[in-house]
């Protein structure tokens, strides 16, 4: 096989075989294929797209480019959950100790924050003695017993997609169904889940900018999972503005912690309900969707959930005092509102925007090696189609400098206000199955 033939066949519109989509992610990943052939390679995929089998064929090729985790060990259906970017996105921190709750096995794989979505195990880190450098064995054994643990992300996952993203970015062809649906169906794949479910936001400041955008994407990765025999469904979510009222790493794990305690705020709960209810289905803990939420929200209301998010803490060495003493989480010395300048209604809070003033304010990276600010960030007051007063605070910044000009006028400039009434938009937009 040579790689120009395939490179000619996939721009004239030709489906490929499955063993020639292994020969080009085999080649690629040790190096045989080189980048110019692979940019050339996935443009035409950009251009020309890739049937379903093709799409299915290249996600299990970069599953085996590299180490997949053996979960086999852990009883029961592993069900992973997976947020495609989103800004403030604090359903991972709930959702685990939620439905972990309910005997739902969560063997969390997790990241840090890239620019200015946060990773999970930054958010988790703020929380003192915390940590996520563990073994495999320790990681399925905690699961085992308290049916939640959260790993950092080891060993060699999916290095064909983690090569091919990187060349994709720098050559204009990122934003393609097929190789973003592959690309996130590998590493959930590859990192064990039994069955997946799948949030894809769809706004502002998710990655899929229009509904349809988002549909067409959370049905190429519905159909990839089920037709390599893992159980998958997606929700589409709305990230039109960021989710809940925090965006920041301590601010979002308190944030977390009032939700399961059936005090948070009311966008972030009802996806995490309806997140958590799929997950409790699709892992057999409940035979239909009413049922399930009931479950989940008894655990809430009986402290079952907030009891399992302490244990979980305290399994890996984290400070679990924090949950009834959330001011012993990193504060940050200076907090500065932002007065609304007009009466009216809230009509525009551009998600990415204000994930990106937290990151000016230390709370993400610009870079891989940037060092994050565990305690600064935003914390919304209100949202789109609330009703504000002239001088009346729209948010609170976290700050650790006073000075924060910068980040006030970025705030301004991405926060509208309207004189006529506006509706709140829609949370969950559709629910996806196969
Ligand atoms: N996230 C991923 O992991 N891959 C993509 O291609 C896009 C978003
Ligand atoms: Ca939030």
């Amino acid at each position: 096989m040579r790689m120009v033939d395939l490179i000619e066949k996939k721009r004239d519109g030709k489906a490929l075989t499955t063993e020639e989509i292994q020969f080009v992610i085999d080649g690629y990943t040790k190096g045989a294929i080189p980048d110019y052939q692979m940019s050339a390679f996935a443009m035409a995929v950009f251009f020309q797209d890739m049937n379903e089998q093709e799409r299915a064929d290249l996600t299990m090729a970069m599953v085996q480019s590299g180490d997949t985790i053996d979960l086999s060990a852990i009883e029961g259906i592993k069900v992973d959950k997976h947020s495609t970017g989103g800004v403030g996105d604090t359903t991972t921190l709930v959702l685990g100790p939620l439905v972990a709750s309910l005997g739902v096995p969560v063997a969390k794989m997790s990241g840090r924050g890239l620019g200015h979505t946060g990773g999970t195990i930054d958010k988790l880190e703020s929380i003192s003695g915390f940590h996520v450098e563990i073994s495999n064995d320790e990681f399925i054994q905690l699961v085992n017993e308290h049916k939640l643990a959260v790993i950092g992300q080891s060993g060699n996952l999916t290095p064909a997609d983690k090569k091919l993203y990187a060349l994709r970015d720098v050559t204009g062809t990122v934003n393609s169904i097929p190789l973003i649906a592959s690309s996130i169906m590998s590493k959930k794949i590859a990192a064990g889940a039994d069955a997946i479910c799948l949030d894809v936001k769809t706004g502002a400041g998710a990655f899929m900018k229009t509904i349809e955008g988002s549909r067409e994407l959370a049905q190429a990765m519905v159909n990839i999972g089920n037709s390599v025999g893992r159980k998958t469904m997606a929700v589409i979510s709305d990230m039109s503005q960021p989710l809940g009222f925090a965006v920041g790493n301590a601010l979002e794990v308190r944030e977390a912690i009032d939700t399961l305690r059936g005090v948070g705020p009311e966008d972030l709960t009802e996806l995490c309900l309806t997140l958590g209810s799929h997950m409790v289905v699709l892992a057999e803990k409940a035979s239909s969707l009413e049922e399930a939420r009931q479950l989940l929200l008894e655990s809430i209301k009986t402290g079952k959930a907030i009891e399992k998010f302490k244990t979980f803490l305290r399994a890996q060495g984290g400070d679990d005092s924090i949950v009834d003493d959330p001011s012993k989480l990193p504060q940050a010395p200076f907090t500065i509102e932002l007065p609304a300048k007009e009466d009216g209604y809230v009509s525009e809070i551009v998600a990415d925007e204000i994930g990106i003033a937290a990151m000016l304010l230390g709370a993400g990276r610009a870079t891989k090696e940037s060092t994050i600010d565990l305690s600064v960030g935003i914390v919304l007051h209100k949202k789109i189609g609330d009703k504000v007063k002239k001088g009346e605070s729209l948010l609170t910044i976290h700050a650790n400098q006073e000075n924060v000009v910068e980040v006030k006028q970025k705030l301004y400039s991405n926060i509208k206000i309207s004189k006529e009434k506006i509706e709140a938009p829609i949370l969950i937009h559709e629910e996806i199955t196969l």
